[in-house]
């Protein structure tokens, strides 16, 4: 069953809290990146066929399967995190810091094993830490839902980390990663956060800004975004694309959409909640949209969603998996995309919109018509590759 839920918060020009603008206004976000081997700026595609058959202007879809060769875009914000937790502690040990298009590439920046990495990851997130320990010579231990599927477990332990399955959900393996991590003194890299852990995590919104600065670099002689679809799982991504639209980006009216698994709508119920506030949703987090799979948003990345979102929307599985096949099999001159179920979630909303009945009013309050330009984010390739084959029919489909 898909929802909507208009925002009743949403505010004009909203106001965000000092620590957030500290986090977001960093300057070095770009040059952290490119100090990574692996930089390079994702692809940024328009599909006109896919355009037509949603009665739409334009599709434009940013393909983060290609990011840093971790097929998800989770890297951006991992990386950059790490950075500013490693600056911030060689600076109050008064030791020297390197400069930042260079701080990826001097592995001796900080002592070999000094640190431990931690966190609770759907599979992108864990990944992305586990990556980041490894270029600067450091531990991870990653914990996950006991739902994992085995490639995702693999992805993470190819860069070194130790992976720990917890019987539970994914709000679970956060609980019991933040405890073990306490006790045996390891550094947590979360990308939700909760009272009192608060800067890494807005670090991780911050680092995704850089995939927005991308699109907006290769898309200016295209016609203007009217639309953008995020993707939900805690928010966090959410809460750097409300950033970016509401602060950062020139051009007003741009209207932005949540898009969460039906069994894992948090955002969706925490804005239709009687105060507006952050609630933990009660069912079984059981989509095949695993990055999604999150009963309660980051509460960093709530203010932002709050004030900066238009409309929330809740998809069921069925609508994804369509998704990824209309993407695996294009039609006309479109481009094939490998976008695993997160990824997908985006064209699953736009779909929803087109076949559900009950979303009109949301289709309506878009103003989705052939006029509209919508931006898409395939926010990661075949993370859970068995998976892919088998959902996208693909007997050929092999992982790169
Ligand atoms: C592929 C993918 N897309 C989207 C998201 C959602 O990001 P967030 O949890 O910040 O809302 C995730 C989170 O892990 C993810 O892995």
């Amino acid at each position: 069953m898909c929802r909507y839920s208009l925002n009743p918060y949403r505010e004009t020009a909203p106001q965000w809290s000092d620590p957030l603008r500290a986090a977001f206004e960093g300057d070095d976000i770009l040059d952290l990146h490119h100090s990574l081997d692996e930089y390079r700026a994702t692809p940024l595609v328009s599909l006109p066929a896919l355009a037509d058959e949603l009665g739409v202007g334009q599709v434009l879809v940013k393909d983060e399967a290609h990011r840093f060769g971790l097929k998800a875009f989770k890297g951006l914000g991992a990386s950059y995190a790490v950075y500013r937790f490693v600056v911030g502690e060689l600076t109050s040990r008064g030791d020297p810091v390197p400069p930042v298009r260079d701080f990826y590439r001097q592995p001796g920046v900080v002592e070999a094993g000094r640190y431990t990495f931690c966190t609770a990851t759907d599979g992108n997130h864990g990944r992305a830490v586990a990556f980041t320990a490894r270029k600067l010579r450091q531990r991870a231990v990653i914990f996950v839902p006991g739902n994992t599927v085995p490639a995702r477990i693999k992805a993470i332990e190819s860069e070194g980390a130790r992976v720990v399955t917890v019987d539970g959900s994914y709000d679970d393996a956060v609980a019991e990663a933040a405890a073990i991590a306490q006790k045996s003194g390891w550094q947590i890299i979360s990308d939700t956060s909760w009272p009192g852990y608060e800067d890494i995590p807005r670090w991780i919104m911050a680092g995704y800004l850089t995939m927005f600065r991308e699109i907006h670099e290769a898309s200016l002689d295209t016609p203007r975004v009217d639309i953008v679809v995020i993707q939900a799982g805690v928010g966090a991504f959410a809460g750097a694309a409300a950033w970016y639209y509401n602060m950062l980006h020139s051009v007003s009216g741009v209207k932005l959409m949540a898009v969460e698994p039906t069994h894992a709508d948090c955002l969706l119920q925490s804005i239709s909640s009687a105060d507006g506030n952050p609630v933990t949703v009660a069912a079984e987090q059981d989509s095949i949209m695993a990055g999604l799979n999150c009963g309660t948003p980051s509460v960093v990345a709530w203010p932002l969603v709050k004030h900066g979102f238009d409309l929330f929307l809740s998809v069921s599985d069925d609508y994804c998996v369509r998704a990824m096949r209309r993407l695996y099999y294009p039609e006309g001159d479109d481009v094939r995309l490998v976008s695993g179920e997160s990824g997908a979630a985006g064209l699953a909303a736009l779909l929803a919109l087109r076949a559900e009945p009950s979303l009109s009013p949301a289709v309506a309050f878009l103003d989705l018509s052939p006029d509209s330009s919508v931006l898409l984010i395939n926010t990661e390739g075949d993370t859970g590759a068995a998976g892919f084959g088998a959902l996208v029919d693909a007997s050929g489909h092999e992982s790169g």
